[in-house]
């Protein structure tokens, strides 16, 4: 009889402990597409960017890229692949596809990176 009531009671206590648990639904991160009817510019919408992630700390001679204001968008450029944007060096780097001491871009920013360079990296 004794051992019954144990039962009973480890049963309670598991459906109470199972009933606690919590569980957390995760969503994919959304991000909102790049918006292809706007014109994308090197000087609106890729160098605050750079400016953000602090490029040009390390960039006036890091790898030999220098991203400073004058310099920028030839660096870029000549790292970008207008026909196969995702090949473009500028872009494997800094979305971590192959390794880089810096940091790499959000999300977001990928995919208006991404846009720009199939307008045609303009300046
Ligand atoms: C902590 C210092 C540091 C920061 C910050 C940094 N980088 Fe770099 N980056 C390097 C170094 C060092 C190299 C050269 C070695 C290598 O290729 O990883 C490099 C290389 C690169 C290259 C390859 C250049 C080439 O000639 O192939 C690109 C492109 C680049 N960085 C872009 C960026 C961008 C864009 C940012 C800002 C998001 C950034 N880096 C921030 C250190 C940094």
């Amino acid at each position: 009889m004794k051992n019954n009531k144990l039962f009973v009671w480890v049963g309670v206590l598991l459906i109470l402990g199972l009933a606690s648990c919590e569980y957390e639904v995760i969503q994919p991160e959304t991000v909102a597409p790049a918006d292809s009817t706007k014109v994308y510019s090197f000087a609106s919408d890729i160098m605050p960017m750079l400016k953000n992630l602090g490029c040009a700390n390390c960039h006036p001679s890091a790898g030999g890229f220098d991203l400073s204001d004058a310099k920028a968008y030839e660096s870029v450029k000549s790292k970008v692949t207008v026909a196969t944007p995702e090949t473009s060096a500028f872009y494997t780097k800094i979305t971590g596809t192959t390794p880089h001491a810096g940091k790499i871009l959000s999300t977001q920013n990928k995919a208006d990176l991404l846009e720009w360079i199939k307008q045609g990296a303009k300046e």
